[in-house]
């Protein structure tokens, strides 16, 4: 006869005050000046999981998230539930149009903007997508790609996602100015050990030279931490 086992209500109580405990001492979400600036994932691993990353699609359009940033970010989007999401870098479109309808499965409304120095990439259903308004315009001249005027208008709280790696320092000091308490901003790519160029996870015959500290040092220099 087969045995059927049940966790008994009290392990999963004692699991849960575990729980509770563990992030009480370790929560959520901490500051940047608070944060282990190094990650636990070996450059296999990390290999490895570009190797998904390359390859993944949201409603067939290819986006540039691994499985750890896609359940991390609808997380974040939940919990702050921001009225403007402004993503920098736009690729194919599938990380712009995924954004879109996380929210709207999530039952909120956020304006949502995407630029990109070249919106020829898109792909047609990210483009027709009626919740995402694309801007083409190098972040170099970050002023001009998103004007005062224009993100004098946006409601807060803001989601930033900067994902494109050019002009980091200038891009978040212009973008600070205009950010309120309450605004989360997301730095992709700051982990060291990321392949420098990309499909280097996917195709390691190319070979594999780690990104380097150079986007980190960059980002504490805009947040002013070193
Ligand atoms: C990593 S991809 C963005 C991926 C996208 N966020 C996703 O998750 O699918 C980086 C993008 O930055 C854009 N880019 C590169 N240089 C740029 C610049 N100077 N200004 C604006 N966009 C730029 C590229 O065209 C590319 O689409």
């Amino acid at each position: 006869m087969a045995s059927t086992q049940t966790l008994s209500t009290d392990r999963i109580d004692s699991f849960e005050v575990a729980l509770g405990k563990h992030f009480s001492e370790k929560p959520r979400y901490v500051p940047f000046k608070d944060r282990r600036l190094s990650g636990d994932m070996t450059v296999e691993t990390m290999l490895n999981s570009c190797h998904g990353k390359y390859m993944t699609s949201w409603r067939g359009v290819p986006l540039m998230k691994d499985c750890f940033d896609l359940i991390i970010t609808q997380q974040l989007l939940w919990d702050l539930k921001p009225q403007t999401v402004i993503e920098l870098g736009a690729y194919k479109g599938g990380s712009a149009l995924w954004t879109a309808d996380i929210v709207k499965a999530f039952g909120f409304k956020s304006r949502i903007i995407s630029v990109d120095i070249n919106m020829s990439m898109l792909c047609p259903l990210a483009r027709e997508c009626p919740d995402v308004t694309y801007i083409e315009g190098d972040v170099s001249e970050i002023e001009k790609c998103l004007p005062e005027e224009l993100l004098k208008t946006l409601p807060h709280p803001w989601f930033i996602n900067e994902d494109v790696h050019v002009n980091v320092v200038g891009v978040l000091e212009y973008l600070d100015k205009f950010m309120e308490s309450g605004d989360y901003l997301l730095i992709e790519d700051t982990n060291p050990i990321k392949p420098t160029k990309l499909g280097q996870g996917l195709i390691k015959s190319l070979g594999y030279d780690p990104l380097g500290n150079e986007k980190l040092e960059q980002v504490k220099i805009s947040l002013d931490t070193t």
